[in-house]
Parts: C-alpha cells; sequence; structure tokens
C-alpha cells in the first residue's frame, strides 16, 4: 500500500469548533503566548497554566470529529495512512485514524514536571482538571502533556522519518507558521505529489505543492477526488 501522510495542524479541527491561533479569532488574539504557553509562563506562573488548560480541555472535550477527519480515516481502506498532528485534541483518533503521532502534545494527557521522559498519564475525562500538588507516584507536580514554546518537540524525528518515507504528502489546516514543525515539508521526497488543504491561500516558498483553497471538510473530498 502506498504510504500516505497527513501534516495537519489547527485549521483541521476548526470545522469541529476549535478555535485555531491565528485566525481573526484564534486563540493568541484573545490570550498572549508568552503569558500562557511558552516555558518561561510555565515556571512563572504554574497555577494560571493549570486553571486555564483546564478550561481549554474541557472545551475541546465537548467538540466532535468533522468531516474532514472521517474522510482522513476512511483513507485507511486505500492507504497506509500516517497522520501527523500538531493539534492537542484527539479529534483524529476519535474519528477512527489508528496511526496518530502528535507534535506538541495531547490535551488528555498528563506528565511529571520536568523535562519530558516520555511517560504520559492518561486524564480521566470524568476529572479532567490538574491542580497544583497533584503528583505523580515520586511526588513530582504532574502538569498537562503540552509542548509550549522553548521547549522540545520530543516526536519531531519520528515525525521526520515518516514524512521521508511518504508517497503523497498532504498538509490541513496549518499557516505553516510554527517551526520545526513547519519544516517538515523539506523533509519528503523531491518526486512525491504535495497537497495543501487551506481556505486561505498559503505561502511556502520551500517546496512545490499544490493547494486546495478549501476547509478540511469539502477539501478532503476534492482531494480524494485527484488521488
Ligand atoms: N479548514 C482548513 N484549514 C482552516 C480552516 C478550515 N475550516 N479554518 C482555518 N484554516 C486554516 C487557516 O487559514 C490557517 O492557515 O488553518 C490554519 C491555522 O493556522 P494557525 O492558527 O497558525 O494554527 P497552526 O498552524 O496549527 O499553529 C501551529 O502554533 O501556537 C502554536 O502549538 C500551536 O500547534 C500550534 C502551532
Amino acid at each position: 500500500m502506498k504510504k500516505l501522510v497527513f501534516l495537519t495542524g489547527a485549521g483541521m479541527s476548526a470545522e469541529s469548533g476549535i478555535p485555531t491561533f491565528r485566525d481573526a479569532d484564534g486563540l493568541w488574539e484573545n490570550y498572549s503566548i508568552e503569558e500562557i504557553c511558552t516555558h518561561d509562563a510555565w515556571l512563572r506562573q504554574p497555577a494560571l497554566l493549570l486553571d486555564f488548560y483546564n478550561m481549554l480541555r474541557r472545551k475541546f472535550m465537548d467538540c466532535k470529529p468533522n468531516e474532514g477527519h472521517r474522510l482522513v480515516a476512511q483513507l485507511e481502506e486505500r492507504y497506509d495512512v500516517q497522520v501527523i498532528t500538531q493539534n492537542i485534541d484527539n479529534l483524529h483518533e476519535q474519528a477512527g485514524s489508528h496511526k496518530v503521532l502528535h507534535l506538541h502534545g495531547e490535551m488528555m494527557k498528563c506528565r511529571a514536571d520536568g523535562r519530558d521522559t516520555g511517560v504520559h498519564y492518561p486524564l480521566d475525562p470524568k476529572n479532567p482538571d490538574i491542580h497544583m500538588g497533584d503528583t505523580d507516584a515520586n511526588g513530582v507536580q504532574l502538569r498537562p502533556h503540552i509542548v509550549f514554546f522553548q521547549e522540545d518537540v520530543p516526536n519531531l524525528e519520528q515525525a521526520a522519518y515518516l514524512v521521508s518515507e511518504a508517497d503523497i504528502l498532504v498538509v490541513i489546516g496549518t499557516s505553516l507558521n510554527v517551526y520545526p514543525a513547519a519544516g517538515l515539508l523539506q523533509y519528503a521526497r523531491k518526486d512525491i505529489p504535495v497537497y495543501l488543504i487551506d481556505p486561505k491561500p498559503i505561502s511556502y516558498p520551500y517546496r512545490a505543492f499544490t493547494q486546495i483553497q478549501k476547509g478540511a471538510g469539502e477539501g478532503m473530498k476534492e482531494l480524494i477526488a485527484l488521488l
């Protein structure tokens, strides 16, 4: 089976009701990255960040996969599909995708504070909040399993390898603003087709691609007709 690799961003979940980051009503229009999404902010005000992500997590938990997520999952009937996502929601998994690699963490997981050792704990949907004083077995404070700015992207090497193996690469719903994720396109073999689904024209000077200028759901329908 041909290897079909997806690189998805916040736009993939926009039609599920999850705001993107840099659109008009985006998260970074209403909150400052420096205040709630950097390693320094975590060190400076952990309780505020725990409360913020507790609130955001409860919002995410009400959202469901959209047509775009479902069509990505359905392509597993015809391709060896690998999803690489910048999103911390689990809507790809809920839609039925079996191979999903998260670059920026997962909202429904937590881990011990400090360097990410790869040990992550699932949060109970019935009691998903993390509070100061919640610790792991070694007494270390628990934190959201989210990669803040200024922190390493633990799965980057594996993601680069998966992109380098792709026979087709499809990018959906990312402004390609944030590295190292945006740099993954450069690991794709020169001879493979690259498609980009986004309602806004996206410029990415380092690699030729075919843009389908639609939202995730409609864009995936057009893509499937092209494959
Ligand atoms: N379908 C597809 N794409 C859409 C839709 C939609 N319905 N609506 C908006 N988009 C596109 C926007 O045009 C934009 O190009 O989704 C993209 C979202 O870009 P960003 O908001 O920058 O989100 P993303 O690229 O995922 O951000 C990358 O930045 O803040 C960090 O860690 C955070 O993972 C995030 C990273």
